[in-house]
């Protein structure tokens, strides 16, 4: 018979709360499968491994919805778990070590007098913004399969394939020798085990030789280039073909389609204001535009995915894992949850948006550029 630990030695063993261990398992995230015969809970050993790996997402900051998510994510088994929980704590220990370094750096400057500028102060913090949401991301950003078989449709037949601004990796083909580009340590971090080999690099900067690949493709990454149309370009240089997956930043039209912006975030407006268009975009590289219609129950969870699912947005875990959630700031987004949960109660919402119900899928301005 396997052996187990009561919940007693289990808590003590790990440092945490009796209680904690009976939440846990109320709330089915680790359940013991046993119990003594005074009817104290009991762990078998796959119960223990699986506590662990709450536990240490626990410590990273993951919330439990997210971690329950991690944890029974089927394709990440106990070692890629490992892999991705020993990147993501040397991540937080070079982050760490990077902050005393910076507050010794100014603690010596204030000592001879010297102050620092508030540029320089918040440049400790200063993380890219997916150092910052990234651990968030794979609790709702996964592959949504009709969008990937039309990515996939547009790289024709390529062998070799650079994802650039590859995340996770949710797009990358299977069946093609795929390279990642991600310059977040964070994204890095949470590839899952057995992924493309990913390098460190910007999409403006690509550290390959001209016409490399036979393929390369960018997706729902761009907006976040500091220059796109040079990222583009290289993108071109560096391959023979480029597929994007964007939407189009300056098509008001799509603002005023897309019920989430125009009712509830017009903040969206100001943050999308002054980047190129895609017909600028396309026009960089001489590609073609193709729309990409959003499925009403895509399993993707970028920002327009729930247009018929409005409910989502009042969720923390699905916010936190689109960008735009974070960069409008905490004031607009507690205000628009609280006005969308009122209309939502009301029939306000439904009222406004008859005709979506109906719809299978939308067009919300996202598009893939071909070159
Ligand atoms: C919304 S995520 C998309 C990730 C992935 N392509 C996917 O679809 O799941 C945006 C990604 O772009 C990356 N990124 C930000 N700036 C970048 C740049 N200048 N060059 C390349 N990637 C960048 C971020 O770190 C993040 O991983």
């Amino acid at each position: 018979m396997e052996e187990h630990l009561t919940v007693g030695r289990v808590a003590e063993l790990a440092a945490v709360s009796v209680r904690t261990l009976h939440h846990y398992d109320e709330i089915g995230l680790v359940q013991p499968s046993a119990r003594t015969a005074a009817g104290y809970r009991a762990y078998a050993a796959g119960e223990v491994e699986r506590l662990r790996e709450v536990l240490a997402y626990r410590r990273l900051g993951f919330g439990l919805r997210e971690i329950a998510d991690l944890v029974d994510d089927p394709n990440t088994d106990a070692v890629a778990h490992l892999h991705r929980l020993r990147g993501l704590l040397l991540e937080q220990r070079d982050r760490a070590a990077a902050t005393v370094t910076a507050i010794d750096h100014e603690l010596e400057r204030r000592a001879m007098g010297i102050r620092t500028t508030p540029e320089e102060q918040l440049k400790v913090f200063g993380a890219e913004l997916y150092e910052v949401i990234g651990s968030a991301y794979p609790a709702t950003r996964r592959t949504e399969p009709r969008i990937a078989e039309q990515v996939w449709a547009a790289l024709g037949d390529a062998r070799t394939v650079l994802n650039v601004g590859a995340g996770t990796g949710s797009y990358e083909p299977p069946g093609r020798e795929v390279t990642a580009v991600e310059p977040s340590a964070v994204m890095r971090a949470l590839r899952p085990a057995g992924a493309a080999p990913c390098v460190d690099a910007s999409g403006e900067r690509l550290p390959f030789a001209d016409q490399s690949f036979d393929a390369a493709m960018a997706f729902s990454t761009i907006h976040h280039w500091q220059d796109p149309i040079a990222g583009l370009r290289e993108m071109r240089r560096v391959a023979r073909r480029v597929v994007v997956f964007t939407h189009d930043a300056s098509d008001v039209g799509w603002r005023n389609r897309f019920w989430l912006s125009r009712d509830y975030l017009p903040e969206v407006a100001a943050m999308v204001a002054g980047r190129p268009s895609v017909d600028r975009l396309a026009a960089a590289i001489g590609a073609r535009l193709e729309p990409v219609l959003i499925p009403w129950d895509c399993a993707d969870g970028f920002f327009e995915a729930y247009w018929r699912r409005p409910e989502a947005y009042l969720e923390e875990h699905v916010r936190r894992a689109v960008s735009v959630w974070t960069r409008v700031g905490p004031e607009a987004e507690q205000r628009a949850v609280t006005n969308l949960r009122a209309d939502l109660a009301s029939g306000r919402w439904a009222d406004r948006n008859p005709e979506l119900v109906a719809l299978d899928a939308a067009e919300l301005g996202l598009r893939l550029l071909i070159a």
